[in-house]
């Protein structure tokens, strides 16, 4: 993809692949989306695929399958203990990683679930560059809590820096003498940092946070979900890695840590999670809680056709054609936002473009969650679903009081080698009008709001009605256009 010149000059990312399957789309007239978006109380979690023209919600699950995935599905053996199967994912993991011991679960935070449970005591603070939703959740609800110790470059919205995911160090070693290492109950790096724009980490960062939590006897595991992203950036934006192999890299990383785990909706465009470790004390220990929240120990959850899928789609993850894809593509979709003035993360990073909601729509005061306003907009204007990642997507304070996010920001996710560069190009179109109307958006507030992980199912409504004239204004400008 990044080795084909064009005779015109264009630099164009060219598909090194070609379409074997595919699934018809449904692009709804605007006044039918306003009536869906109604429907789902503005949240875009609550839409009907149906109603939704291209998905980028996220990448979790919804990735492309190669023809060699799909094949591997057919010879999945089916059996309650001892499969066949199992063995063959644990010898791939064992490969890729270079770790001793594997652990299946259902998904990722089935994996979280484990670790916390194996890990977290009451009271204890788990130490990490930035926290995931489901992350933070299953650590508070085992009685610990959190602290982001990320580089402050990391919150910046607007950087250059290249690994604006690391974790800063000198923090780290200071956070460490003052709350003594048995109030830690690990170290977690999360390569493709989630919620603050999918923003890598490097290799020499997780080398010295490595050797830190070595030097106190902290475990420290690494949320590999996001990795092959990560992967691209270590490739290309840390010197010395340009030549080696994928596979020394991961590798590396299996002597690094002593718990890798990751979403295989993720990382090997799949459906399961994997915990991995050298160590026989750890595996033991988590691998109580596999029967008791799983399933048994060779299948954990996961279906063995998803378990082949992911042994082929790991293997996938170290060929730099496959994985180069996504990032490209979200470079070229931010920078087509970027010419129309569209403010977005930079870097442009991985797992999807990502809208700085803050600077889009800065007349909504964060309280009235301008990037969740921001994406009920989108999806109006244009049948795309997008997911807030802002202060609906984070849980109140203990007292009650809202947890205004570091970061407003709205994600269009590019799930791998599912979208074409004309889809691309549309998204583009359509959100460069919307900022051109950018102040007709104004905010939501909640009419139905859980207490845990809120974003998932809360509806709510306009805090003053906004999406019935923004509906009107596309229908004046786009005529008889879908
Ligand atoms: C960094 C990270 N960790 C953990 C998870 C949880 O994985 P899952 O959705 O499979 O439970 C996700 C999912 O988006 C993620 O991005």
């Amino acid at each position: 993809m990044g080795n084909v010149k064009f005779s015109s000059g264009e630099q164009i990312p060219l598909e090194m692949h070609k379409v074997r399957v595919v699934q018809k789309l449904n692009l709804l007239p605007v006044e039918q989306r306003q009536d869906a978006l109604y429907r789902a109380g503005f949240n875009t979690f609550l839409l009907k695929n149906n109603e939704v023209f291209l998905d980028m919600l996220t990448d979790s699950g919804v990735n492309a399958m190669s023809d060699n995935q799909l094949a591997a599905m057919m010879r999945a053996d089916d059996s309650y203990a001892g499969s066949e199967t199992f063995y063959r994912l644990e010898k791939q993991l064992q490969n890729v990683f270079g770790m001793l011991y594997f652990l299946p679960a259902h998904q990722g935070r089935a994996c979280e679930n484990i670790i916390a449970h194996t890990l977290v005591k009451q009271d204890q603070i788990t130490l990490m560059n930035f926290h995931f939703t489901t992350t933070k959740a299953l650590i508070t609800y085992m009685g610990g809590s959190v602290e982001e110790l990320v580089i402050d470059e990391g919150l910046k919205v607007s950087s250059d820096h290249p690994f604006k995911g690391n974790m800063n160090l000198e923090k780290l070693e200071a956070r460490i003498q003052e709350l003594t290492p048995e109030k830690i109950s690990f170290i977690r790096l999360e390569a493709g940092t989630n919620l603050i724009g999918g923003q890598p980490i490097s290799m020499e960062n997780i080398r010295a946070v490595s050797a830190i939590s070595r030097k106190h006897s902290i475990p420290f595991v690494l949320d590999a979900s996001l990795l092959s992203d990560n992967l691209y950036f270590i490739k290309v934006r840390e010197p010395e890695f340009r030549d080696k192999p994928l596979l020394e890299i991961t590798r590396e990383l299996g002597e690094l840590c002593d718990i890798i785990y990751f979403s295989a909706r993720k990382l090997g465009c799949a459906r399961g999670g994997a915990i991995l470790t050298n160590s026989p004390r750890l595996h033991e220990e988590m691998r109580a809680f596999i029967p008791l929240f799983e399933g048994f120990i060779t299948y954990g959850g996961m279906s063995v056709r998803e378990m082949e899928i992911l042994a082929v789609g790991l293997e996938e993850t170290l060929d730099m054609e496959v994985i180069e894809q996504t990032p490209i593509f979200i470079d070229e979709l931010a920078k087509e936002l970027e010419k129309n003035g569209v403010p977005v993360v930079t870097p442009h990073g991985g797992l999807g473009c990502h809208i700085n909601a803050s600077a889009f729509v800065d007349h909504i005061p964060q309280a009235e969650y301008p990037a969740g306003a921001l994406a009920a907009a989108i999806y109006l204007t244009s049948g795309v679903r997008a997911m807030e990642r802002g202060t609906l997507s984070e849980q109140r304070n203990p007292d009650g009081s809202e947890h205004l996010s570091e970061m407003e920001l709205v994600r269009l996710a590019i799930p791998k080698r599912v979208f074409t560069l004309s889809q691309i190009k549309y998204v583009a179109d359509r959100i460069s009008w919307l900022y051109q109307n950018r102040t007709m958006i104004q905010g939501l507030e909640f009419t139905e709001e859980p207490d845990v992980l809120r974003f998932f199912f809360g509806r709510l409504k306009e805090t003053t009605p906004w999406a019935d004239s923004l509906s009107r204004k596309f229908r004046d400008d786009f005529n008889d256009s879908l």
